[in-house]
């Protein structure tokens, strides 16, 4: 049948969503335009995609309203949900993610249904739901006044300068002034706290705790307990009441490397003599020149290296030695587990896209120990099943 297709303006109107909602899901890939006008770039969009959008919208609103969660979170710069798997598993619902990245989003989307919203610097703050965690692993960016003292608002209502304006920060800050949810779980690499000597977070911390009167804790957390992998994150946790928050015990479960390896690996991932032969004489250049730099050939009863976004490049940070062979490179497989994701976790992308993902990631292992001593701080306070159902209640009485 001859399918209509409709204007972007129009298109948006109909789902009952902004025009740059749209252009934020044809950039991360959640809804395509059927056509694109050849000289303007106007996006066009046939009928059967915007009843397919509205449908979809239709299942969430139920779903949502059906939930018997015991609280509800957001997950912004979602990757590919490391840090949600342990808040789905200890009894939290979804109710908003975003992430700009599309190949993330494919990932995100076959392992959680749900395909992100797009860039968070183009979202209103009426978009995003009302929810009792915030998740968020935000880019470090510097920021662009020193010191603290020269602000005293957020000044998004005010056209103040805030120090952190134009950072993804920002949005952070922007959206937890807005939503009060009770509780956030920020994630960031270990150097945030030197970046920019020191002053990125300082300008963090203010923001969080005397300017939204936050409760603030936080903590670098070494996965190598749970995971054979040294990996050292910056965990930011804040309450909005005082609540008895403790961290959780990494207790250690004596994973080695060879415990996560496949038994009979592709041979695609054995380094060629080419690039090994590269990497031994580049390796020895450096040590010639009293530089550290080297490739990380792992001892098996170890653990490795920081598993980084670059992996897919020549996977030098971390080779996996052979008997008679050319050390080979880690499959996305074995970089899952070294992320402590389940082994059901999906990999629908290339294995360039996988390495980058999983680079990227918050070890799950250790999102879940977070998520499980988050949720308990909650509930000593009050019960946030009740909270989250009386705003279950207001958002289905509209
Ligand atoms: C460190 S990763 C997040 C890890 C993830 N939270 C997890 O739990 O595994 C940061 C992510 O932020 C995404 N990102 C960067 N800028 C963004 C933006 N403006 N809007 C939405 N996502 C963004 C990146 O594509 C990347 O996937």
């Amino acid at each position: 049948m001859y399918d209509v297709l409709v204007p972007r303006i129009q298109a948006a109107e109909a789902i009952g969503v902004s025009s740059v909602a749209l252009e934020r899901w044809q950039e991360n890939g959640k809804l395509r335009p059927a056509k694109l006008h050849r000289t303007t770039g106007e996006a066009w969009y046939s009928t059967d995609q915007i009843s397919e959008a509205l449908a979809r919208r239709e299942e969430e609103r139920v779903a949502r309203s059906l939930s018997t969660a015991d609280f509800r979170f957001i997950d912004l710069f979602a990757g590919i949900g490391g840090l949600r798997i342990g808040f789905d598993e200890a009894g939290g619902q979804s109710v908003f993610s975003s992430e700009i990245d599309r190949f993330a989003c494919q990932t995100y989307a076959a392992n959680f249904g749900e395909w992100p919203d797009g860039d968070i610097t183009r979202t209103e703050i009426d978009e995003i739901p009302e929810h009792d965690i915030l998740l968020g692993g935000f880019p470090c960016q510097p920021f662009s006044i020193a010191g603290v003292s020269k602000y005293g608002s957020l000044g998004w209502d005010h056209g103040f300068q805030h120090p952190t304006k134009g950072t993804l920060f920002f949005h952070v800050a922007r959206i937890i002034a807005e939503r009060q949810p009770p509780a956030f779980v920020l994630e960031n690499v270990k150097n945030l706290m030197s970046h920019d000597r020191g002053k990125t977070w300082q300008v963090i911390r203010a923001t969080l705790e005397d300017e939204l009167g936050y409760h603030v804790y936080h903590r670098i957390i070494d996965a190598k307990a749970v995971v054979p992998q040294h990996r050292e994150r910056i965990f930011i946790i804040g309450f909005r009441e005082r609540v008895d928050f403790a961290w959780p015990d990494f207790i250690d479960e004596g994973l080695r490397v060879r415990d996560i390896l496949d038994p009979n690996p592709d041979p695609k991932y054995t380094l060629s003599n080419h690039l090994w032969t590269y990497l031994q004489e580049y390796a020895e250049k450096h040590k010639r020149a009293g530089n550290g730099f080297g490739f990380g050939l792992v001892d098996l009863d170890g653990t490795t290296r920081t598993l980084s976004a670059r992996y897919y490049k020549d996977g030098s940070e971390i080779l996996i030695p052979q008997e008679g062979k050319n050390p080979r490179r880690l499959t996305p497989r074995e970089c899952a587990r070294l992320m402590g994701f389940p082994e059901t976790f999906k990999i629908p992308v290339s294995d360039t896209q996988a390495y980058k993902q999983f680079g990227n990631a918050v070890v799950a292992k250790v999102g879940s120990h977070i998520a499980r001593a988050v949720v308990e701080a909650l509930q000593g306070v009050y019960p946030i099943r009740q909270e989250a159902r009386q705003l279950q209640a207001l958002e289905t009485s509209d």
